[in-house]
């Protein structure tokens, strides 16, 4: 036999040994597991853990010298964009796992994004067969439906990652019909001008549609204001998430310097306390008369009222094929194809997880670009509240809902139109450059998430 037949002869049985060892070693997940065990099988055999968690445990070959440098430079951006742990400890103890962590499993189990495909090399078993893929993927439908019932969707769509705006959100009329005053009382601000309806007024889709807002004496703040409406479907308020709650939310403006000015609740009490007809109608709904406590507390229970059932999206969600145009409908699948439902997922389409801005290129060196503008303590998100490294840049991902109404984007209020934040987020976040007919059907898409307030499609009295 000539050298080079040998070789290739060798090649060829090293290559058919491999891969009969390799079938060998990637094993299926057992039927009588559940849905949860059967689904941390395939995500152990996967590796994920290893590029995506705090401190992963490596395999013992991870240290040699081709292994090491592959894995490395994997790990830290892995864990930089998705940490999984969480995720997989849910599934261990049975509460319930994140919703926008089960859409990215999902969409990057069922595209065959991850893991990365270089890893199965030096990851045995690790890569995700067809019929591992599709037993992940019934473990998902499984979950999801489990955690987060969809009974108002009709049947074929009950287990999208994106969920109908409910027709009510739980709350206490009398308590909210207060905490509607109080929203529109200028009574809040220092020198009585400014009122929440001024930077989030319910006929403006409740933002101000202004880069920065405006608070008393004509100061700005550093970030955009996102909207009121819907906020009760967020995990946490705020884009750094300082507030777990919209009652603790509430107490915020009326002492932040720049918005409303007091210097303690106690002023506001003092104010509203000279209004014999307003505490008389305050403490007959709360005994405890004007605190802080109460007034947020009714505020954050109108703001409860404030939410849009039957979008377009919605309707259509729940079984009218007539709601969205077919160019909506393509904007739907595109908006699913590209990952954003992923991020942007659940009721709200967003406002349940911390993403990093910028995870695939860097927004804020694009920004100095073509804004010449450096980077502000707004832009470092959760990181201010953490202090954690891996928090810097990350923002509480906004919802979709209303977005049309809502211009600019972003918590820099730097982009004036939908197309252009479209355009972006697929950059920044998916790392793609997408044609511009399919910016141009997402656009149409997030048209048909304006939703009902009061049974009115919502507007918004101020001009683009
Ligand atoms: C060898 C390291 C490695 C392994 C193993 C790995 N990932 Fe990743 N993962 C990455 C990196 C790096 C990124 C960042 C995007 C990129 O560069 O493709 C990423 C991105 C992601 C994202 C963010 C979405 C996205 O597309 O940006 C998710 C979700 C994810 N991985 C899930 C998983 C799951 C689930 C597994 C196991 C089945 C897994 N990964 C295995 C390295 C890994
Ligand atoms: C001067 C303008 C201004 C005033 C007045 C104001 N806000 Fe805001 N609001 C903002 C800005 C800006 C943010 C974003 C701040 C941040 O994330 O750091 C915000 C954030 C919020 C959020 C969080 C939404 C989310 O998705 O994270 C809610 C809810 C909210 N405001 C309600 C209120 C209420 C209730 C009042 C009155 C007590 C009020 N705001 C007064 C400008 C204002
Ligand atoms: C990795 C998570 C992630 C993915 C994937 C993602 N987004 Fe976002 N999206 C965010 C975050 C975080 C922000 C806020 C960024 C900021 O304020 O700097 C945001 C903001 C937006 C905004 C502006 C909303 C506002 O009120 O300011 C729009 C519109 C949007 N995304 C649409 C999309 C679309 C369309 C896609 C798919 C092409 C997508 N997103 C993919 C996390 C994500």
């Amino acid at each position: 036999m000539k050298k080079s037949s040998k070789i290739l002869l060798a090649a060829v049985v090293t290559i058919a040994v491999l891969a009969i060892v390799y079938r060998a070693v990637n094993t299926v997940p057992s039927a009588d597991k559940s849905a949860a065990e059967q689904l941390l099988q395939i995500l152990d055999d996967g590796g994920c853990a290893e590029c995506h968690s705090a401190d992963p445990e490596m395999p013992f070959y991870a240290n040699w010298p081709v292994a090491k440098s592959l894995i490395g430079k994997h790990v830290e951006k892995g864990y930089a964009v998705f940490d999984i742990a969480p995720f997989e400890e849910a599934l261990e103890t049975g509460d319930a796992p994140g919703e926008v962590d089960l859409a990215k499993v999902e969409k990057t189990l069922s595209d065959g994004s991850m893991p990365l495909a270089q890893y199965y090399l030096i990851h045995w078993g690790s890569s995700v067969t067809d019929r591992k893929k599709s037993i992940a993927e019934a473990a998902v439908r499984t979950i999801r439906a489990e955690y987060y019932p969809n009974p108002s969707a009709a049947p074929e769509f009950a287990n999208e990652p994106v969920r109908p705006v409910p027709e009510s959100y739980p709350h206490d009329p009398l308590k909210a019909a207060l905490g509607e005053l109080l929203y529109h009382d200028t009574r809040l601000s220092a020198d009585g001008t400014v009122s929440c309806a001024t930077c989030h007024g319910i006929e403006t889709a409740g933002v101000d549609n202004k880069r920065y807002s405006e608070g008393i004496g004509g100061q700005f703040g550093g970030v955009n204001a996102p909207t009121v409406y819907n906020s009760c479907f967020n995990f946490v308020q705020f884009w750094d998430g300082r507030a777990a709650t919209l009652a603790e939310q509430a107490g915020g403006p009326p002492l932040n310097p720049v918005e409303m000015g007091c210097q303690s609740f106690d002023e506001i009490i003092g104010r509203l306390s000279s209004d014999r007809a307003f505490v008389r109608k305050f403490t007959a709904v709360y005994p405890d008369g004007l605190t802080q406590e109460t007034i947020t507390d009714a505020i954050a229970e109108y703001e409860k009222t404030l939410i849009t059932p039957d979008s377009p999206f919605d309707r259509y969600l729940k079984g009218d094929k007539s709601a969205m145009t077919a160019e909506q409908i393509e904007g739907y699948g595109l908006f699913k194809e590209y990952s954003c439902a992923t991020c942007h997922a659940g009721v709200n389409m967003g406002g349940l997880t911390f993403e990093l801005m910028g995870q695939r290129d860097n927004y804020f060196e694009d920004r100095d670009l073509t804004l010449k503008s450096g980077l502000t303590d707004g832009d470092n998100g959760r990181w201010a509240q953490t202090g954690e490294e891996r928090d810097r840049y990350r923002f509480k991902t906004p919802g979709l809902r209303n977005v049309a109404l809502t211009w600019p984007y972003y918590h820099d209020g730097s982009v004036a139109t939908l197309d252009e934040a479209v355009r972006k987020m697929a950059r920044f976040q998916v790392g793609r450059n997408i044609p511009d007919e399919d910016v141009q059907k997402i656009e149409s898409f997030l048209d048909a998430l304006t939703g009902q307030y009061q049974g009115k499609p919502l507007t918004n009295t101020n001009q683009k």
